[in-house]
């Protein structure tokens, strides 16, 4: 097949292929930086710039040359998971000049809620605080120590841990129920809650106690009959017990 005979699209074609291959070539020349590819697929010489940066964060071991004493405090605490430099910024030249540059102290209220703000996303007993509600007004730390933050006493409500689900309840039908009714637990949960545990609701019998025809409960409490009534089912795969609705 001579040139002649190739369709005339053809050249213009090759004339936009050999183009852009230039331009790729150049491109590359320009574009890609230095070094990049000597020894893999990352810019070499960037590894020595990061290195050369100033070091700003110590490290907690930094930390105990010189103050142990509130790293034995901490480690025996709750906190003891927290680096000290995460609540006390990077203290890198605070090590090297103790006497010249302090390290920030975070004594305002809007510091420790970033942790301990009420949010739901937060795993269930999570210790969360409503920072509007709770001892509103006054320093943190005039109550906890930051270093071992333990509760000046067992929280006297359920909500302290489980507020959601305690919310939730209070704008319910359930809202005149305490906690306790349908929950029995042990005092150690308050205190080491992840150890000694309270007890769910096993049986549709205690929902019965209340709901069942002919139970002994105030006439305006609505009745179901307890034998047939959800079938096979216990009563909260469909209502939810803190926020109970009769499901449409
Ligand atoms: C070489 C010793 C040394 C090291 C290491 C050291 N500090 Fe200090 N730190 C001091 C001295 C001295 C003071 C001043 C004590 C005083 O004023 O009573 C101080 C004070 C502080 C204060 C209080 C500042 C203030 O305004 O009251 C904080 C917070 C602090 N250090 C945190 C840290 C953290 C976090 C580290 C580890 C990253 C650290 N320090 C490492 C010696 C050290
Ligand atoms: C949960 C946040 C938090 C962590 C973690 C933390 N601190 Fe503190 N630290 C504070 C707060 C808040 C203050 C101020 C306390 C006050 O003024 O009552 C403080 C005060 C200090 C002081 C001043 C002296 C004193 O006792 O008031 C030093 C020194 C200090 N911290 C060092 C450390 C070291 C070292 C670590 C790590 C072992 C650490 N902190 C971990 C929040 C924290
Ligand atoms: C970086 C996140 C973080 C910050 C900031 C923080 N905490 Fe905590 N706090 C925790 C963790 C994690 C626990 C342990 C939770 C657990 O045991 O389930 C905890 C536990 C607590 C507890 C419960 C102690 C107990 O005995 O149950 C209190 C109270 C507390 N912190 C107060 C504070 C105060 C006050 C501050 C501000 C100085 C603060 N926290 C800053 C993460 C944080
Ligand atoms: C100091 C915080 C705290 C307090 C106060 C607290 N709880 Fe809890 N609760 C927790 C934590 C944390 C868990 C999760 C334990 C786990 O799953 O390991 C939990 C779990 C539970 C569970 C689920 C147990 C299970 O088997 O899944 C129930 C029910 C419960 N709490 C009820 C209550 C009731 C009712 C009160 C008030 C009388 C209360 N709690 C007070 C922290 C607390
Ligand atoms: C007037 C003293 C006081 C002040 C101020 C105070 N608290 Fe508390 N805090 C307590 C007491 C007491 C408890 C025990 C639960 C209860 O009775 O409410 C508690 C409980 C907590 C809990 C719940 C622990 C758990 O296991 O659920 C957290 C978190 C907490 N406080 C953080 C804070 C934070 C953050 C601030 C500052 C914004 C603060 N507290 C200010 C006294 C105080
Ligand atoms: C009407 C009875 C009833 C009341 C009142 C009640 N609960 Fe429950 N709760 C249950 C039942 C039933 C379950 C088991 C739900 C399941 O397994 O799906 C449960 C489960 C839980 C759980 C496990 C996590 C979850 O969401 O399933 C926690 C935590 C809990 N309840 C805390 C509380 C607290 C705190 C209160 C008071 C504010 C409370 N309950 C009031 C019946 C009740
Ligand atoms: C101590 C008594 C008591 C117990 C135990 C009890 N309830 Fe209730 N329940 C009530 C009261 C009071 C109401 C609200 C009646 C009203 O609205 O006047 C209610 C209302 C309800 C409603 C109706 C909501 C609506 O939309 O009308 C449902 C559904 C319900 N409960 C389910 C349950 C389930 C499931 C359990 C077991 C986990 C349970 N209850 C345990 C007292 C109880
Ligand atoms: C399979 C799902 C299912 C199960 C399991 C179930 N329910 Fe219901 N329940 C419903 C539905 C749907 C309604 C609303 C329609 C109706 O009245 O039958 C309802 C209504 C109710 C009402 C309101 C009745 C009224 O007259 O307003 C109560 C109280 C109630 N249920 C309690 C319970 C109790 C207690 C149990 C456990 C013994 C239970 N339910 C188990 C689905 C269920």
């Amino acid at each position: 097949m001579s040139a002649r005979k190739l369709p005339q699209q053809v050249i213009p074609l090759v004339i936009i292929f050999a183009a852009a291959l230039a331009a790729l070539i150049i491109a590359r020349k320009i574009l890609v930086p230095k070094t990049f590819g000597d020894l893999g697929h990352y810019r070499a010489a960037a590894v020595d710039e990061i290195a050369a940066q100033p070091i700003a964060f110590a490290g907690s071991k930094a930390c105990l040359d010189c103050h142990e004493d509130i790293d034995q405090v901490k480690s025996q605490s709750k906190h003891r998971g927290l680096s000290c430099e995460v609540c006390h910024g990077d203290a890198a030249k605070h090590v090297e000049a103790p006497d010249e540059v302090k390290p920030i102290k975070p004594i305002g209220r809007g510091y420790c809620p970033l942790c301990h703000g009420y949010n739901p996303a937060r795993p269930t007993g999570f210790p969360q605080i409503n920072p509007d509600l709770h001892n509103p007004g006054r320093a943190c730390m005039s109550c906890h120590n930051a270093h071992n933050p333990m509760l000046p006493h067992a929280p006297e409500e359920c909500a302290a841990c489980h507020r959601q689900i305690a919310s939730q309840k209070t704008v319910s039908h359930h809202a005149t129920l305490t906690c306790v009714t349908c929950h029995t637990v042990p005092d150690g949960h308050l205190t080491t809650p992840n150890i000694v545990l309270a007890e769910k609701p096993k049986t549709k019998e205690l929902c019965g106690k209340c709901h069942a025809q002919g139970a002994d409960s105030p006439a305006e409490i609505p009745r179901i009959d307890l034998a047939t009534h959800g079938g096979r089912y216990v009563c909260w795969d469909c209502h939810y017990p803190h926020f109970p609705e009769a499901a449409r």
